[in-house]
């Protein structure tokens, strides 16, 4: 059976399964997402960091926008990719107060952000405090607000959403890596951090069961990536060389994420259990992240766990001079992270964030559901399958 065939299979026992329910999650006649709220971290942040706390300083930005964006990447996310291929408009970040356009949704997500609320400030940890207890509340202002609004006319009528647009929406959510690394931050051991995961998870399932309390019906979940292949866990966590994988991944760390996944796929489980009218869909995002670095190499891809701009060291990362930094020399202002030559065949952009390229090339694998459960497509993720 070829791949083509096993799709069209695929569609037609969903186009199936989908008459035979009972109550599909939203109507069969309804065809498309006419919005996306988003929630999560740097992932996903199309703004909204930048806009609190400052721009993401050049050369993010140059590949796609031609300038900074508010993006952590030379250029477009994995949500802008799923935006542009809903048809929708790249999502406008909620605290950004210039230009934004919301007609087609909104995106809470900043850089930084964890799930649980952390302890620290962002001055000392670089932890957003805008946290997704926090992504929520303002979630649920924008739900009521937007429509006092809307009803006034004029732009804003425009600016802002259709009130039947929130439960027709795709709630997409990618959060979780940095409560992971928030615990190794505070120097926990590997136990220690395993140990908060479900406390974690089940704040994340909180949220999302108050999202399903606003009117959402249709989730589309991102697991966490391989955080050991990133060049700010390596250079900030050193592992012994036992720990390294022949990849040069650093195993605990990915351990971790598996774990966090594990959980995060038993508790999507219950949540479909719990939310009968919801569709949820959880995407390996590990996975696909795992093979393009261990495996780039046939898709066009170098140097998988080097950043492309940075500025020195054993993965061309600096905590201290990230991607964009500055020095002042003989009176001058210069830029001492730079960008490498060429982004479109690199993986990791500044040592903690993907490449527009890499961010295309994981949309490309997601897209057709076959890294999803259940395995049905982005475009029609509004259907309920039950197990
Ligand atoms: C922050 O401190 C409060 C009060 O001590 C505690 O309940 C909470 O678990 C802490 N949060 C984290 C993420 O450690
Ligand atoms: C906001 O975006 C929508 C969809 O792209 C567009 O139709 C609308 O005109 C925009 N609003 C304004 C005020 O530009
Ligand atoms: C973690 O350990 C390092 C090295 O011993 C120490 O410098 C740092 O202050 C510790 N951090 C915390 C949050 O305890
Ligand atoms: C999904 O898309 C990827 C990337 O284009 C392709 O390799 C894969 O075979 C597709 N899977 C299905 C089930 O169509």
């Amino acid at each position: 059976m070829g791949p083509r065939y096993m799709y069209m299979n695929a569609i037609f026992s969903l186009v199936i399964s989908v008459a035979l329910l009972p109550s599909p999650a939203v109507s069969v006649a309804k065809c498309s997402f006419p919005a996306i709220f988003n929630f999560g971290d740097s992932n996903s942040d199309t703004g909204g960091l930048s806009a609190a706390f400052g721009q993401a300083p050049p050369p993010n930005g140059e590949t796609y926008f031609r300038s900074p964006a508010g993006r952590f990447s030379d250029g477009r996310l994995l949500l802008d990719f799923i935006a542009e291929s809903l048809g929708l408009p790249y999502l406008s970040a909620y605290l950004d107060s210039v230009g934004s356009n919301f007609s087609h949704g909104a995106n809470f997500a900043t850089a930084g952000s964890t799930i649980r609320p952390q302890n620290t400030t962002i001055s000392q940890s670089g932890v957003s405090p805008i946290s997704l207890d926090m992504q929520f509340v303002q979630f649920s202002d924008f739900c009521r607000r937007s429509q006092i609004f809307k009803k006034q006319g004029g732009v804003f009528e425009k600016l802002l959403p259709e009130a039947d647009y929130f439960s027709a929406a795709l709630y997409t959510f990618d959060i979780g890596q940095n409560d992971l690394t928030a615990g190794y931050k505070l120097n926990m051991t590997t136990e220690q951090v395993k140990a908060y995961v479900p406390d974690v998870l089940s704040q994340l399932s909180n949220i999302i069961k108050r999202v399903y309390g606003q009117g959402g019906k249709s989730f589309w979940i991102h697991n966490t990536g391989p955080v050991g292949c990133l060049p700010y866990v390596l250079d900030r966590f050193p592992v012994t060389a036992a720990q390294v994988n022949k990849f040069g991944c650093a195993s605990p760390f990915n351990e971790v994420a598996q774990y966090f996944n594990h959980r995060l796929k038993e508790a999507v489980v219950q949540l479909r259990k719990e939310l009968p009218k919801a569709a949820i869909t959880y995407v390996d995002i590990y996975s696909v992240k795992y093979t393009l670095i261990t495996q780039g190499h046939n898709y066009g891809f170098e140097r998988p766990i080097i950043a492309c701009c940075g500025h020195g060291g054993k993965y061309n990362y600096n905590r201290y001079a990230k991607c964009g930094a500055k020095k002042t020399i003989n009176g001058k202002e210069i830029v001492i992270a730079n960008s490498c030559k060429d982004p479109t065949v690199r993986i990791n952009w500044d040592g903690t964030h993907f490449t527009e390229a890499a961010n295309r090339w994981i949309f490309e694998q997601i897209a057709n559901g076959s890294f999803s459960d259940p395995p049905i497509p982005l475009k029609i993720a509004y259907h309920r399958m039950d197990h």
